[in-house]
């Protein structure tokens, strides 16, 4: 389309300069030979035509008004009538020039028969300014067509070529732009077929780039969250197994000796007894977290006394601490009174003065304090115990994470405690901390905000 409007635009320029070119030539001749010609001066004219058709590089002919030749400076069409639509109309409507362009075997007089010629008449004029002739031009347009057709198909071939390149430049783009996506429908398959370990190249910028690498934040997350759901089962699992098996060890020696002292199945059944409350308290504690992670484990948050809660935990705790001779001091104020849930919170202070007592040498003292802070509750749990190790710090709000294996089996820990304290405190907007010294002792610390937001 642009290519045949680009050649028709040439085509015309190229044309036009020709014919302005012929016919201002023609009819200057027109003018010249015109008084020649009423005079009917042959010679004069032949002579001039003659070198006129030389200069001007092609046929020049004379017709009369009747439109026959009666000169021709190749001599062969004397008499001929031409019917040249030039000649017609010069003659006839009395115009100025004409011009025409034609294959040489329609309007020519003579000629190759493939050659294009063009063909100029302006018409003769005596001194009253009747037509009394025309000078007829003919000139091939042979070349002028030749190197029209060249540039047409240069333009062409420049088209295609170009076309060519913008459907490739356009493959190119749309599979930098859709190739990403169909990685990362790629990827999404086969994470979707269970490989939870996929992940799509972050490549390039803009949004792209985000979505890759939100989607890979997303993956690892999932991947995480897989990794520890397994780790959780089989763990829940390893420690369900252990009272267990000693309850069927115990069951089965009571059965295989049913002589035995009296005072001694009393101890084993006691020891079953103990194993089973073991179980029971892992069971509730697998329940809460589980709870807690698929959201069922709703805050109800009331108006409190922290203080209360405080003395509350320790009086339940205070058996088990004067056993091991060990002494729990409370430094409360009158009162702290805030909104939350107070069965979570109990639960959580229950476990840390748990841990306290537990992991304490006999005969050491436990403080407990709570005091306000701001906009904030502060409860603080310090014992004098063994301490943490500064590697295990960060792990021991882990599920399962034990410092000591060996020692904790003594004391009958799970290694759950610390990871409910920080789901019911997370669960009320707050956050518990530890400082903990080895050999000399810990530091819980749990911070509160007395409104939970809803
Ligand atoms: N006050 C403390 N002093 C020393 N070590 C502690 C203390 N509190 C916790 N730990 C260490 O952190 C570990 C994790 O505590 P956590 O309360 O989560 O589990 P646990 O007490 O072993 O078992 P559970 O509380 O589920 O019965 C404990 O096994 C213990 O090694
Ligand atoms: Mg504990």
């Amino acid at each position: 389309m642009i290519a045949s409007l680009l050649t028709d635009l040439v085509s015309n320029y190229l044309f036009e300069q020709r014919i302005r070119q012929d016919s201002l030539s023609v009819e200057k001749l027109a003018t010249t030979l015109a008084p020649f010609f009423s005079l009917a001066d042959t010679d004069t004219l032949h002579t001039k035509l003659l070198s006129a058709g030389g200069e001007m590089g092609g046929r020049l002919m004379l017709v009369d008004a009747e439109g026959k030749v009666q000169l021709d400076s190749y001599g062969t069409l004397l008499g001929v009538r031409l019917q040249l639509p030039q000649i017609l109309a010069v003659l006839m409507e009395n115009a100025g020039s004409d011009y025409g362009i034609h294959r040489a075997s329609t309007a020519a007089p003579e000629g190759d028969a493939d050659s294009y010629i063009s063909s100029c008449a302006a018409p003769m004029v005596d001194d009253q300014g009747n037509v009394i002739g025309a000078v007829l031009f003919i000139s091939s347009v042979q070349e002028l067509m030749t190197s029209l057709e060249g540039v047409q198909s240069r333009m062409l071939s420049a088209f295609a070529a170009v076309a060519m390149a913008a459907m490739a430049a356009a493959m190119i783009f749309s599979r930098i732009i859709t190739g990403p996506i169909s990685r990362l429908t790629r990827t999404i398959q086969r994470m979707g077929r269970g490989d939870l370990s996929v992940r799509v190249p972050v490549r390039g910028s803009g949004e792209m780039r985000e979505l890759a690498s939100a989607y890979n934040t997303m993956a690892q997350k999932l991947e995480t969250l897989d990794q520890s759901r397994n780790q959780f089962v089989s763990n829940a699992s390893h420690e369900l197994k252990t009272p267990m098996t000693s309850l069927k060890i115990m069951l089965q020696t009571l059965i295989a000796q049913p002589e035995m002292p009296a005072e001694l199945r009393v101890e084993f059944m006691q020891d079953m007894d103990h194993e089973i409350d073991r179980l029971t308290g892992i069971i509730n504690d697998l329940l809460t977290l589980t709870k807690m992670d698929s959201h069922a484990l709703e805050l109800h948050p009331a108006p409190m006394d922290l203080c209360q809660l405080v003395q509350a935990t320790l009086r339940r705790l205070r058996p088990m601490a004067e056993k091991r001779k060990q002494t729990l001091t409370a430094s409360l104020p009158d009162a702290l009174p805030m909104t939350g849930d107070s069965a979570k919170l109990e639960q959580a202070l229950y476990n840390l003065v748990d841990n306290a007592v537990k992991y304490s040498p006999e005969g050491e003292g436990i403080e407990i304090a709570a005091q306000r802070e701001g906009r904030n509750a502060i409860l603080t749990v310090t014992d004098h115990g063994p301490g943490i190790p500064a590697e295990d710090l960060p792990h021991i709000f882990d599920r399962f994470y034990r410092v000591d294996k060996a020692r904790s089996r003594d004391t009958g820990g799970t290694g759950l405690g610390l990871s409910i304290v920080r789901q019911m405190v997370t669960l009320h907007q707050g956050t518990v901390t530890v400082e903990s010294v080895e050999g000399k002792g810990s530091v819980f610390r749990v911070e509160l905000p007395l409104e939970v937001k809803p």
